[in-house]
């Protein structure tokens, strides 16, 4: 079995030994700080810790390899599209141009920064087959947004905003399109997936009426499945005056390979943290690019980049755009990054990255197929959703699976989502993995597979080889505590 060392679980503070420094500086010819003041408090009561040098690194450098990340590891999330983002891109977005560059600069000397974001947004246009791009939302979530903010615009340009509150989204929805829909005013109405894993035509035509602003569809959906009636739907959502939204999060099952704008799509967010390899930001740094067709473009968040001979210039005058949806252009040194990785791959190699995507999903549902079956038997896109229902009359479920992979040395898949297949276990292996670590990620879900009937209570104890063990995770997260406390010394003359 796999499994890592333990790293060193103590503190800072159970490291501190009274006396201890690193190294003591001359002394300051600054005016000396009132420390009582700037701290609130005295010196004595902050409790710094007491540590030499030398043990104050190893233990910062230990910290830094307790986190778990895909230069670490296999990191098969789900949705999340965890792929290698190549130290390339870090080399060219930490290039002295890029980086001293101050937002408040004029335009006339960051022409530079704007060729760089006007490239990749041409290049996205292309890839996505919408006539507009804009690099301004800084997250996937708030891609979703904008694009909903500009159909509602759209509908509000017509006279018909006040009509349009209804906002489809499928039942397999990630949960930030009903979220950005209620965020952007609309009430949300869920469509119904049928037995083959697609939007459910009949319940959508049911639905589509001349209340509907936009049905929110991501394709490939959530389940890992190409949907196969999109101009039908694109068809049935226009025939009642709705718009048609792309969640593209999944785009990296279809980048290079087919465009969905193509398919009937009026607008589409892109996470550029996912399919184009810049860094996953926890919430951000991000970028949620959007590519919209024509009659969407009079709405686009504002300030829009335009060349006029051969200079950039900002385009302020527009005054039926959104506004502005982040500071200045978005997250520039994002751009420079997807700009690295686009180049670097170019119009040949963007194809190869969903073909390799695709196939390495479909390898492991081959290869675990017998351990845990497909919720919907059929070829799968860039991930594969499973279940692990078999094993629940042994008491085992998914979530026990997945900490008995930390054991095993691997980061789990995404549990219980999409919240319509029971039990689901969400694993997007992405393309920039190699077979062999699909193998062995394979060998550890049937070795654990195998332990879910005959010991099941080494899963439900899982993970038993970490710092910490298994969490209640509900309480983690209504009673959250991280905050260090020094243990209450012993009471004298307690045993
Ligand atoms: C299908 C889907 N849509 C939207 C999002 C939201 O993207 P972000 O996390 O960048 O806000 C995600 C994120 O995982 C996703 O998987």
């Amino acid at each position: 079995m796999r499994t890592k060392t333990v790293p060193d679980p103590t503190t800072i503070f159970e490291k501190s030994s009274p006396g201890r420094i690193g190294c003591n500086l001359p002394v300051a010819d600054t005016p000396p700080v009132d420390w009582d003041t700037a701290l609130g408090k005295t010196r004595n009561e902050v409790k710094w810790p007491e540590i030499a040098e030398l043990d104050l690194i190893r233990h910062f450098t230990n910290l830094s390899h307790i986190n778990y990340g895909i230069d670490t590891g296999f990191y098969p999330l789900g949705s999340c599209t965890m792929k290698y983002n190549p130290k390339v891109n870090e080399r060219t977005a930490g290039m002295t141009g890029f980086v001293r560059l101050h937002p408040l600069q004029p335009v006339s000397s960051a022409q530079g920064a704007f060729e760089v974001i006007a490239t990749v947004q041409d290049i996205l246009k292309e890839v996505t087959g919408f006539e507009e791009m804009t690099m301004q939302p800084v997250a996937g979530a708030h891609g979703e947004l904008t694009c909903l903010m500009l159909i509602k615009a759209y509908h509000e340009s017509r006279g018909e905003g006040a009509q349009r509150r209804i906002v489809l989204v499928p039942d397999s929805a990630h949960g930030t399109n009903p979220a950005s829909a209620a965020r952007c005013g609309f009430e949300v109405a869920h469509v119904a997936t049928d037995a083959d894993g697609n939007t459910d035509l009949a319940d959508l035509e049911r639905q589509a009426k001349d209340n509907v602003a936009a049905f929110m569809v991501t394709n490939p959906s959530t389940l890992g499945l190409f949907e196969p009636n999109i101009r039908r739907i694109c068809e049935i959502v226009h025939a009642c005056g709705g718009q048609v939204f792309c969640d593209g999060a999944n785009m990296n099952a279809m980048v290079g390979t087919t465009r969905p704008g193509d398919h009937g799509f009026d607008c589409m967010h892109l996470n550029l943290h996912k399919t184009f390899s810049t860094p996953h930001g926890g919430g951000g740094p991000g970028c949620g690019a959007i590519g919209l067709k024509k009659h969407l473009e009079p709405f686009m968040p504002g300030p829009v980049i335009k060349k006029v001979g051969s200079q950039y210039e900002l385009d302020q005058s527009r005054p039926l755009s959104i506004g502005r949806v982040s500071g200045f252009y978005g997250q520039f040194l994002m751009a420079v990054r997807a700009l690295t990785f686009l180049l670097a791959h170019g119009r040949e190699g963007l194809p190869e990255i969903s073909r390799c995507s695709v196939l390495n999903a479909n390898y492991v549902k081959a290869r675990l197929k017998d351990h845990l079956p497909a919720a919907y038997d059929r070829p799968c896109m860039h991930e594969c959703v499973l279940t692990a229902t078999p094993y629940k009359a042994n008491g085992v479920r998914a979530l026990d699976i997945s900490k008995r992979l930390i054991d095993y040395g691997f980061h789990p898949p995404t549990n219980y989502f999409p919240l319509i297949v029971p039990e689901a276990l969400m694993i997007e292996p992405t393309e920039t993995e190699c077979k062999e670590t699909l193998d062995a990620f394979c060998d550890a879900l049937i070795a654990i597979c195998e332990e879910a009937k005959s010991d099941p209570d080494k899963l439900h104890d899982a993970p038993s080889t970490q710092i910490v063990g298994r969490l209640d995770e509900a309480a983690a997260v209504k009673n959250l505590d991280v905050t260090w406390k020094p243990p209450t010394p012993e009471p004298a003359g307690a045993a």
